[in-house]
This record gives structure tokens, C-alpha cells and sequence, in this order.
């Protein structure tokens, strides 16, 4: 505390992000980060860009990269916004969409930087549980509100939605703004892009930190139709004109472009994510449906805290987050198949010396 805060720097209540170890030869499989390398067009582009230019300011439009990311889905570059790190984007929208004077509307168990965020711009909101069995339930979204803001799959449950569900929340709330989260979507889920033409209400963002192993370069973005883009360029250049640098400006539009090394690097996560699931199934965990590239996991006969810990003794780091209706669980990043064999293995023995 200090008497040089304002008075709303006093109220706030951070975002804590999950650790990020100095040690090296740890297996990290707590923040959700692809265990492969970017696409090497990326690096290349990186590298190629790394010179003189850098005394330049970069493109404030960032055009060359929402023209990339619009054409893969069929939109112009007026469809697309992008920002430092979809939390950047997903803050602009914030204010940008949600000060209207009722609740925003998000679920009780989601990524809890929602709550930050209203924390920061004074917005008031109501969280909306989820059902006991950790699903969204579409028709809990209606009355009055701000707006809605849904991760598709949801963090960290990892369940997903159907697109028929998403436009259903759509037509719940044709004024408001809906903002659907799809920082997990490449893994498995359905996006809602191609419900943004047909709803002028949609704003969807995505990033490049989870299936594009770019979580260093902080690049996301989000579609939506061009007034929704133009609300969050007016919040970006009253804030911030230049929020991609030149490097990540190349490495993000060079990524966009490398759909080969994209598909398959998702599809080994897929992969090893319904090995990983299988493997925490045998030991007695329950595991929910996962989209994303990471499972959540609680075991009946043990305490979640515990096992992150006797994990981190054994140089193996997941996501123990606490809160009534999380702390019995574990996120686990679904790593390659090697990182989840140790993990396995190390929970086998933990389990074993548990029950001595
Ligand atoms: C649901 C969700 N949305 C957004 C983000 C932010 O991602 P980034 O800022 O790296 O794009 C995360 C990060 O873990 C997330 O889990």
C-alpha cells in the first residue's frame, strides 16, 4: 500500500500467473504452453527481421498480419484486431464492450482474468455456475447484462461447446456484445468464425501462445465484425498505437502462413492428450472431456494440493488453482509423450508411497 496509489490501484486484485521456474530441466506442464517449438518459418522470419529496421516503429495496423489471419478464414483485415497477447485483446474488449451499467455475465469456474479485468475498469458482473458437471448452460446467459464472455473450451475445465450452442447464446443477447475466448480452440473445438458475418453481437478471440508455440512473442487477436473492430482500435490508440513489435509483427504472419507445421503439431498434442487421459484414468483419476491442450483431473482419495507438491518434488510442475469449486482439481498441459510417461510415472509412485 502507498498514499502515491490512486485510489483504485488499492482495490485491485492482480492476476496471478502461473510460475515461470528459472530452472531449466524441470517438466513445465503448468501453463498451458505447446511442448513444441514454433513453426521454423516463424523463427526464420524472426531472424530475417532482426536488423536495422528495428530503429523504425512497426506498422501501427499490424496489416500485412490481420490480412493473413483474416484470409485463412475467409474475412478482410477490417474483421481483425490484434494485440500484445490475446490478455491485451481481451482487455480492450473489456472496456470497450462491457461498461454498461448491468452485470457482465461470465462463468463461476474460467480463466480468472475475467474478474481482473473488471476489477481494473470498475465493471460490475455476475459469475453464472456451471452445472455439476462442469458444463456451460446456455439458458443461465439470458436477462439483462452488459455482455457475456465465454472461454470455448472453458479453462480450465477444458470442455467445449458446440457451434449450435454459441449461436444460441448469440440470439440470448443480440444486444450485447458475446466474446467468445477461443484461446483453445485449434485443439479439438469448434470456432465460432464463421458465425461472425451473421452476428453483428460476436467477438471471438484466439492467440498465438497455445497451438502456434508463440507464448514469448505475446501476439492474439480477435474477429469480429468492423464496428466491433473499430471500438477496440479507438481503446488501442488511446492506450497503446504500437502494441506488436516488428518481430512479432514477422513471426506471427510467418506462423499464419505455415499451416503444415500447425496441423501437426496439434495433432500430436491431441494425440498424446487421449494417451494422457488414459494413463491418469488408470491411476483412479477422473478426467473431464478435454478440447484443449490440457486435461483437468481430480482423484477421489487424494488431496490436489498435495500431489502439485510431491509433483514439484519430482521436477514436475501442473496447475493447482484454489477456490471452492477448483481446489480438488489438477490442470495438467498436455506435454509430448515422453513428458507424460514421467508424469505418469511419477504419480504412479506417488500414489503407491501414498497407501503404504
Ligand atoms: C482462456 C484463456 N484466454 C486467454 C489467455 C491469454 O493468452 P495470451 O495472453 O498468452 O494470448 C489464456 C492464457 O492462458 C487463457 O487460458
Amino acid at each position: 500500500m502507498s498514499r502515491f496509489w490512486s485510489p483504485l490501484v488499492h482495490k485491485l486484485t492482480p492476476y496471478v500467473p502461473g510460475e515461470q521456474p528459472k530452472m531449466t530441466d524441470l517438466i513445465k506442464l503448468n501453463t498451458n504452453e505447446s511442448p513444441y517449438g514454433p513453426s521454423p518459418r516463424a523463427l526464420e522470419a524472426i531472424r530475417a527481421a532482426d536488423n536495422d529496421t528495428l530503429r523504425l516503429y512497426p506498422d501501427p495496423e499490424a496489416l500485412a498480419l490481420r490480412t493473413a489471419l483474416g484470409a485463412r478464414v475467409g474475412l478482410g483485415p477490417e474483421y481483425v484486431f490484434v494485440g500484445n497477447g490475446s490478455d491485451e485483446v481481451l482487455a480492450h474488449a473489456f472496456q470497450a464492450f462491457f461498461a454498461h451499467g448491468e452485470p457482465l455475465l461470465f462463468p463461476d469456474v474460467t480463466y480468472s482474468f475475467y474478474h481482473v479485468y473488471c476489477g481494473l475498469y470498475s465493471l460490475p458482473f455476475r459469475t453464472v455456475p456451471l452445472t455439476d458437471d462442469m458444463q456451460v448452460n446456455i439458458a443461465d446467459y439470458a436477462g439483462p447484462c452488459s455482455g457475456v464472455v465465454v472461454a470455448n473450451p472453458n479453462a480450465p475445465t477444458g470442455i467445449a461447446l458446440s457451434l449450435a450452442e454459441v449461436r444460441q447464446l448469440l440470439e440470448l443477447q443480440p444486444d450485447r456484445v458475446v466474446l467468445i475466448d477461443e484461446a483453445y480452440v485449434d485443439f479439438g473445438a469448434e470456432s465460432a468464425v464463421s458465425l461472425i458475418k451473421d452476428y453483428p453481437n460476436l467477438l471471438v478471440v484466439q492467440t498465438f501462445s497455445k497451438s502456434r508455440a508463440l507464448a514469448g512473442l505475446r501476439v492474439g487477436f480477435a474477429f469480429g465484425q468492423p464496428e466491433l473492430i473499430e471500438g477496440l482500435v479507438r481503446i488501442k490508440d488511446s492506450f497503446n498505437s504500437y502494441p506488436l513489435d516488428r518481430l512479432a509483427q514477422v513471426g506471427a504472419t510467418a506462423a499464419v502462413e505455415d499451416e503444415a507445421w500447425f496441423a501437426s503439431s496439434v495433432q500430436k498434442v491431441i494425440a498424446s492428450r487421449t494417451a494422457l487421459a488414459e494413463g491418469l484414468q488408470k491411476l483412479g483419476f477422473d478426467v473431464l472431456p478435454s478440447k484443449a491442450n490440457f486435461v483437468y483431473t481430480w482423484h477421489p482419495n487424494r488431496n490436489a494440493a498435495e500431489l502439485a507438491t510431491q509433483l514439484r518434488e519430482r521436477a514436475i510442475i501442473v496447475r493447482h488453482l484454489r477456490g471452492e469449486r477448483t481446489a480438488a482439481w489438477l490442470r495438467i498441459t498436455v506435454g509430448t509423450d515422453q513428458q507424460c510417461e514421467k508424469l505418469l510415472s511419477a504419480l504412479r509412485d506417488i500414489l503407491c508411497s501414498n497407501s503404504l
